[in-house]
């Protein structure tokens, strides 16, 4: 198993005719590693680099780059093992007909540890990206640094790390763990817009099991501490988990439908046959008669956009807040919603954090954002404030603040509190602002409203309960209604919920050639 795939020398004598020795050498670059560790990759229920771009891309579409690369290492015997491509496969190709560069690492060939010639395979991808306005999507399946190349490796990676912030905003950048992803190679996927990962063949890590044993002495295993799950559940720091290689691959490839191909391309139309004029009565009844029963708002989500297809980021992470992909009247939109059916929708810390990287995105690459808003407000309690909510829930805040892209919202039902201000409101610049005849808009739950301005009426009256179930329903009467605020033209208009698709794709086509600018600055300073 250790033994090294053979290599065409350069000194041999030519005995072969040109086509003959390319088509030589090009058969060796294509088989990696070799059958035995080719035949270890799938018995791990693995595809092999190749066979991964081959499910990404259109068929035919992937043009290589860089196959007769080899590292000029000399040290550990390695100037007797320089297989071609290095260990990982880089090029371009289409998703949909859409140009998309590629690098995918090759697990076979040096268990696709990252060496110079390695990282400098892939920078020139992300470099031709960035001039030619195209997403990078990157596979990743790699021991991390190559040992044997030492500082030329993890200057490798500080190259990569830096393309990949420069292409931040400019280009999509999707990363897909199908391996292994550990120590500082973790910061290149983390860097990029999102990370999907393959559940029980993938994991990412600062430190792996042994070395949290060792100084924590925590027992854990590699799929506990950074497999897909853990990542899509706990940390956030994996956007979506899926059930195999092919699955995954084929969800990037319906990301990519939602995406434009850099922040100055519009996003593809997809024709629907989805009457943009559709009511949905069903919506008419949605949201329960007691402001405290919980309703599911993907299902106000999928009755809204087209085709009742909603490509959710983030599903099994921070879930009281909804975010995805989806379309209206055949234009992507970004979709943030409070989900009543999670913790009564409320906002929190991890939600804030969850809401303001998908804002971002969004706004960066010109998607118009959709908000269905029902919040009774921020999660209270000592854990939420000393973790920082002040802080993370500002990030949110911040994202809708400085978007500038067509920013639409429709209160369904709870607005309270500063959490209204947030969520898009009009003050912050939201271009339509839709409330449903059920909305409440308010400063706080009528409960702990009337606890405070009337506790001390509350007190002295003959009978406390009833005097305060009084101030509660005229607290009721004067806010629980969209009215108030559509009066003050905060609201731009009430609508019948079963219009709801109606009206935001009039809206939003009235906003497709919105401009708004910000104040000049190198850039702002979000509550990190
Ligand atoms: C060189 C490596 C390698 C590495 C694996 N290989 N990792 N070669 N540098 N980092 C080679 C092995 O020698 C082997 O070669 C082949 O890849 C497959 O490895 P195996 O160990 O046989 O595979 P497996 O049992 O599946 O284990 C995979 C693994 C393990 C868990 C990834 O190989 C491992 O722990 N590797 C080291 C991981 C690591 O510590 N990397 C450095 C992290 S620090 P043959 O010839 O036998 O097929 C880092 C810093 C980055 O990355 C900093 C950036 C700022």
């Amino acid at each position: 198993m250790s033994t090294s795939p053979p290599t065409v020398t350069d000194h041999e004598p030519k005995t072969t005719s040109p086509l003959d020795e390319l088509e030589q050498r090009r058969a060796e670059a294509m088989k990696g590693g070799g059958e035995a560790r080719i035949a270890r990759q799938h018995d791990r229920g693995k595809l092999t680099a190749r066979e991964r771009l081959d499910v990404l891309l259109d068929k035919g579409s992937f043009q290589e780059l860089g196959a007769f690369v080899r590292h000029q290492v000399t040290g550990f015997g390695l100037d007797n093992n320089r297989p071609y491509g290095d260990g990982v496969v880089t090029g371009f190709g289409t998703i949909d007909g859409r140009l998309v560069y590629v690098f995918s690492q090759d697990f076979t060939v040096f268990g696709g540890s990252l060496g110079l010639a390695h990282a400098e395979k892939i920078v020139k991808v992300m470099k031709l990206a960035l001039e030619n306005g195209a997403p990078v999507i990157g596979l990743n399946d790699s021991g991390g640094a190559r040992i044997q190349e030492g500082v030329d490796a993890l200057g490798g990676y500080a190259d990569i790390f830096l393309q990949n912030t420069l292409a931040s905003g400019v280009v999509p950048q999707i990363s897909a763990i199908l391996g292994p992803c550990a120590g500082g190679a973790v910061y290149s996927p983390a860097i990029t817009d999102f990370v999907f990962m393959a559940r029980g063949t993938s994991y990412m890590f600062v430190t792996g099991p042994n070395v949290v044993k060792t100084v924590t002495n925590e027992e854990v295993t590699q799929e506990e501490l950074g497999g897909a799950d853990a990542h899509a559940t706990k940390s956030g720091v994996c956007h979506r988990a899926f059930p195999n290689e092919a699955a995954l691959l084929l969800g990037i490839r319906e990301l990519m439908s939602y995406l434009p191909l850099n922040c100055e391309d519009p996003a593809p139309v997809v024709p629907t046959k989805d009457p943009v004029d559709r009511a949905d009565v069903a919506l008419d009844t949605l949201v329960p008669e007691n402001p405290n029963k919980p309703y599911d708002i993907k299902e106000v989500i999928t009755r809204v956009v087209d085709d009742g297809h909603f490509f959710e980021i983030h599903p099994d992470y921070a879930d009281n807040l909804v975010v995805g992909f989806a379309r209206l009247g055949g234009r992507s939109v970004g979709v943030v919603a409070n989900q009543p059916a999670v913790l009564a929708g409320v906002l929190d810390l991890n939600t804030s954090i969850k809401g303001a990287r998908f804002v971002r995105f969004c706004d960066a690459f010109n998607i118009p954002l959709v908000v269905f808003e029902d919040v009774p407000g921020f999660l209270p309690g000592t854990d939420q404030e000393w973790r920082g909510v002040i802080r993370h829930g500002a990030k949110l805040l911040y994202a809708f603040c400085e978007a500038t892209v067509p920013k639409l919202t429709v209160i369904t039902r709870k607005a309270y509190g500063g959490a209204y201000d947030v969520m898009n409101s009009k003050h912050i610049r939201g271009d339509l602002n839709l409330a449903w005849p059920t909305a409440e808009i308010a400063v706080m739950g009528p409960k702990g409203a009337v606890e405070i301005i009337y506790k001390r009426q509350i007190a002295e009256a003959d009978d406390p309960e009833a005097a305060q179930e009084r101030f509660i329903q005229a607290y009721r009467d004067r806010f629980a209604n969209p009215y108030v605020a559509a009066e003050r033209g905060y609201i731009d208009d009430v609508i019948r919920p079963s219009e709801t698709r109606q009206v935001l794709i009039r809206g939003l086509e009235m906003l497709q050639n919105k401009v708004q600018t910000l104040p000049r600055k190198k850039h702002g300073n979000l509550p990190l």
